[in-house]
């Protein structure tokens, strides 16, 4: 891996580049022991990228990193404001769909893949990040050129700099941001055939839904939001 020439991002980051490699969390996640807290590796191209529920993580000339974090931090909520608000700077109207989906115009612009390390202990946390440079239509994705003349390691850079100002950030500080930004929360849901409104986050990420006859705190490993989570718009 080559050295950091990230001038902008936060002093206490780590940062990397590679030019290929399997899948940067893939990485991090195996090497985590030699590497401190808050290394990014961000990397050209990846050959075995990977998204949420091991489906394939297809990017071609697009942005893909990840962070190291030896400390709990609220990633799930912040991972994706951090990604919303640098394209809120982009003038770029982008939401978050729980879980950690960013899509422009009901499309997906980014993917965030979370993976945390315990034995008995929390170890360490792995947040992925891959944002669409280019659309594709096959995956129903939009891509950020068109929408701004940034480098992706400017975009990078911006994404970083959110998430170190958002790790500072009390839990209910940033629910009050992820509710700005959330396509989902305050909305009616309907989570396996009954209608609920989704009206929290939970600090790991887990959504409240709530009827007239049930409250449920359901984790984003149980659903897959495209299959029984069906949002009305
Ligand atoms: C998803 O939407 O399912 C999550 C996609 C996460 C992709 C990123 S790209 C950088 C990091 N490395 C991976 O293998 N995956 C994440």
């Amino acid at each position: 891996m080559s050295g950091r020439d990230f001038l902008c991002a936060p002093i206490n980051y780590s940062i990397y580049f590679i030019d290929t490699i399997d899948s940067t969390n893939n990485f991090l996640k195996n090497n985590y022991k030699a590497y401190p807290d808050k290394t990014a590796l961000i990397a050209n191209k990846q050959t075995a990228g990977r998204g949420r529920f091991d489906r394939v993580w297809i990017s071609d000339d697009d942005i893909c990193f990840s962070i190291l974090f030896k400390k709990f931090h609220y990633n799930n909520i912040i991972a994706p404001l951090a990604v919303a608000l640098a394209l809120k700077d982009l003038n770029v109207d982008a939401g978050i769909k729980w879980p950690n989906d960013i899509l422009i115009n009901n499309k997906k612009v980014a993917g965030i893949l979370i993976e945390d390390l315990y034995s008995n202990d929390f170890l360490a946390s792995v947040v992925g990040i891959g944002m669409n440079m280019h659309d594709k239509a096959s995956f129903d994705a939009i891509g950020l050129t068109k929408f701004t003349d940034l480098s992706k390691k400017e975009i990078i850079n911006s994404v970083i700099n959110h998430y170190n100002f958002l790790l500072e950030l009390r839990y209910d500080e940033l629910v009050k941001l992820y509710k700005k930004y959330s396509m989902v929360i305050d909305k009616k849901v309907i989570y396996k055939g009954q209608e609920y409104t989704a009206c929290d986050i939970t600090e790991n990420g887990h959504l409240v839904l709530l009827n007239e006859n049930m409250k449920l705190v359901i984790s984003s490993n149980e659903i897959d939001v495209k299959g029984s989570l069906i949002l009305n718009k």
